[in-house]
Order: structure tokens, then sequence, then C-alpha cells
């Protein structure tokens, strides 16, 4: 991680209208470098996110892992051998895996087929965080997690050559814990299954379509049947990675909460699985429009235009696998609409980067609005007018980048004079996001 740094906000943003772009999807960048590593020859990736999640995926692969991978003309270019070609000389490998509990986890399922010993460390938000998500379903397959029992990094993985293919249940909604299992299942002899009792993010089941690998996806009354199998080679692709709709949703609330404001955002991901915060914005009266819809590497783009709108309050219990990313600006949302929002199964929000859930209500609480929190639920006593004036909150979450935007849009749109500190964590995912909010006339100043 960088110098750390705060921003200061003391000024709500004048209205706006814009088009804008915003940085690639950091879902779709991790997994098509990992792809890329595990495919035979060479495979080229555009528009990838250069967000420090990211580039510790490329840094850890390029110089933990011995693969080959070089920037020409803005394009990733990875030399890829095949599966479990990693490059290790050493007894146990260590490898950095940053603040991105994505990177660490898929890449934990394609070590735990690789004969050899990894030692995978964090920086201090990832190495809080719950891994036993992970070892679970590994260990069953064949792996070894030392120390024992250990519930969070660092841990040392020791992969076997001789995984077995099994029957999973992911009841979580965890798009992560279904990708690294379908990482290990690569090369793993045999169908592996997974039953996918609540949906999340496809993104892994999509790319192993484009790569042509044999996975069947089959739709059940309650989620999906995936079965995969294993020790096909894949090969090399060309990739475009498009704009990140969770990015988006900053900027998209941005624009619903300042009055008089337009904005248009090209080219972003829109798949079914990442915009459903989208659906639920227009049920509540969003001005949100999707055009342009069209297929880009295996993934459904579109350009997003939304409007400024009076929005009603949220009533939120179904497909939290589908918004997990975006619940922190919903709260925002929640609280500076009038009325009583109830969100309902969101306790996996304790797990993320930091206590969602908790953070989120300091925040709150600092701008005083209501806010009940149980341990699966929160309801928001939301005001349509707060009084700022001779009020100032300061944000101190560690290393929780999405608590930081969150905290700025709500700065923004309200004109709470703010200070948030460690805001350098903002670049895990977006990059440029002080540049773009400056662009629509917003007042952030890095102290
Ligand atoms: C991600 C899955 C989600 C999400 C994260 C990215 C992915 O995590 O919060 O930002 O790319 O698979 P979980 O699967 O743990 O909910």
């Amino acid at each position: 991680m960088n110098k750390t740094y705060s921003v200061s906000i003391n000024e709500k943003i004048e209205k706006f209208n814009k088009k804008i772009k915003i940085p690639g999807d950091k879902s779709c960048s991790i997994r098509a470098i990992l792809f890329a590593s595990q495919c035979i020859g060479l495979s080229k990736i555009k528009n990838l996110l250069e967000s420090e999640d990211v580039l510790d995926c490329v840094n850890s692969l390029k110089n933990s892992l011995g693969v080959k991978i070089l920037k020409k003309n803005n394009i990733y270019q990875v030399y890829g051998n095949g599966f479990n070609s990693f490059n290790i000389k050493k007894k146990i490998t260590r490898i950095y895996v940053g603040n991105s509990g994505t990177f660490a986890r898929l890449l934990c399922g394609l070590l735990s087929t690789h004969p050899g010993k990894f030692y995978l460390y964090g920086d201090h938000s990832l190495n809080k965080r719950d891994f036993t998500r992970v070892t679970q379903p590994l260990e069953k397959i064949g792996a070894f997690f030392y120390p024992k029992n250990k519930k969070n990094l660092p841990l040392t993985i020791e992969g076997t050559d001789m995984p077995l293919a099994q029957k999973h249940i992911e009841n979580k909604g965890s798009a992560q814990v279904k990708g690294l299992i379908m990482m290990a299942a690569l090369s793993t002899p045999g169908i592996t299954t997974i039953e996918e009792k609540k949906i999340s993010r496809n993104h892994t089941e999509l790319f192993l379509k484009e790569l042509n690998a044999d996975i069947k996806v089959k739709k059940l009354k309650q989620g999906n049947l995936i079965n995969l199998v294993g020790q096909k080679n894949l090969y090399s692709f060309n990739y475009t990675v498009s704009s990140d709709p969770s990015s988006a949703a900053f900027l998209i609330a941005l624009t619903l909460l300042t009055s008089g404001s337009r904005l248009v955002i090209h080219n972003v991901l829109c798949n079914k699985t990442r915009i459903f915060y989208l659906e639920i914005l227009k049920k509540i009266n969003a001005n949100i429009k999707i055009n342009n819809l069209r297929k880009v590497s295996g993934e459904m783009v579109g350009s997003i235009t939304v409007s400024s709108s009076r929005l009603k309050p949220l009533n939120i219990s179904k497909d939290i696998g589908k918004i997990i990313d975006e619940l922190p600006i919903l709260f925002i949302i929640a609280a500076l609409t009038k009325g009583i929002s109830k969100f309902k199964n969101i306790g996996d929000l304790k797990n993320k980067e930091s206590n969602r859930l908790m953070e989120s209500k300091k925040i709150l609480d600092q701008i005083g609005i209501k806010c009940r929190v149980t341990k699966n639920d929160m309801t928001i006593y939301g005001k349509e007018k707060i009084k700022t004036i001779n009020k100032s909150i300061l944000i101190k979450t560690k290393g929780d980048h999405r608590i930081c935007m969150s905290s700025a849009i709500l700065a923004l749109a309200t004109g709470f004079k703010t200070k948030i500190k460690n805001f350098e964590t903002v670049n895990t995912s977006f990059p440029g996001f002080i540049t773009l909010i400056k662009n629509l006339g917003g007042k952030i100043v890095i102290k």
C-alpha cells in the first residue's frame, strides 16, 4: 500500500450534466489474469483495471509464481503454460495478496491442486478476514492448510496432486467461494459439482464458457447446479474488461441525490448478477436507463444514463449476493431518503474489508440518522433534509475503499464538512475516483 492520506470535503456539489468513463471491472480483471496463467499460449487483456488489488495479482503471479506478464501498448500479455505450471523454486513460496479477498481466495483454489507449499499473507484488513470459507472446501478435495484450524491469513497452503472431485454446497451467496472451487476443479479429474443455493456474480462460469471449458449450469428451484469437468486443457484468449458497475454505483448515487443532475456512463458491465442494484433503485423511483446493450468478451455491456430522482425507502431481503458490494452506498441513499428502509439477511457484510454494518452505522450516527443493526439486519430511518450547519464528521475506517467512497458521496450530496482518513485505500478498486469527482465539479482536497 502506498503513502496514506486523508481527504476533506466541505461543500455540497453543484448540479452537473456529464458523460464519463470509469475504470475496468475488478472481478473480471482478476479472473482474466488468473485464467490466462492457466491457459496454454499467449493471452491478451485490454482495459485491465490498474488498481492495487489487480496489480498485486499481476505482481505476485510474476514475482512469486514465475508467470511471464508484459504490458505492451496498454494491453496485458500473459504467457500461460497450462494447469499447475507455476514456476516455483523455493520449498515454501511466499505470496503477498494485498487487500484483495478475491485474488487471495481464487488463488487458493489454483494452489490447492499445485504440488508445493505456499505462504499467503495479506494487508492489515485482509489478514483479519474469514478464510474458513476457503480451507473447508479445499481440505475436502485434499489440500492442507497450516497452522491447522487457523481461520485467517497468514496461512500456508499445501496443494495436492491427487485432488478429489466432490459435490459442494455453496450457501453463503459468495462468488469467491464458488469461484475458488471452480479454480480447483480445473485440474481435478472427474466432475466437480457445486450446488449454489444463493445466487452471486457469475463471471467465473461465463469466463469458463468463453474458454470452451466443459461446464454446465442448470437452474434449480432455488439457485443453480454447476458441473465442471476437470483436466480439459484451456487455450489462450483475447479479452476486454468492461467498466466496473460497483464503481459506477457511487457516481449513480451522487447523481440521484443531487437535484438537476444527469450522468451518462459508457461501456459498463451489465451482467445481471452485477446490476441488480439498478433494478432495486428503479423500483424506488430512480430515473435510470440502460442503452446499447451488447456482448463483449462473454459479458453484457451497456451505457447507463441516470438523472436525479425523488426516491422512496428501500426494502431488501433477497438476492443479497447480487448487491453485496453496493450495500454501503445503498445505506447512504436510504439515510438521505425520507422513510424507513429495511435491509435483511446482510450478515456477511461483517466479513468484508471492514465490518460494513458497524462502520456504516457509525457514519449514520454522526449525521444524526437513526439506524438499528441486529445480527443480520439493518433498519435506517431516513430523512430528506438534514441540518448540516456547524456539524463536521470524521470517518476513520482503515482499509475499506467502499466505506471511504460512500462517505465521500454522503459529504458531496449533503455538504457535511467531512474528513475521511486512509482514503488511499480507494486505489484498491477505483483509481481516479478523486479526479472524476473533481470533473463533476465536486470539491475534494487531499490532506
Ligand atoms: C467478488 C465477490 C464478492 C465481492 C467482491 C468480489 C468476486 O465477495 O464482495 O468484491 O469477484 O468474486 P464474496 O463472494 O465473498 O461475497
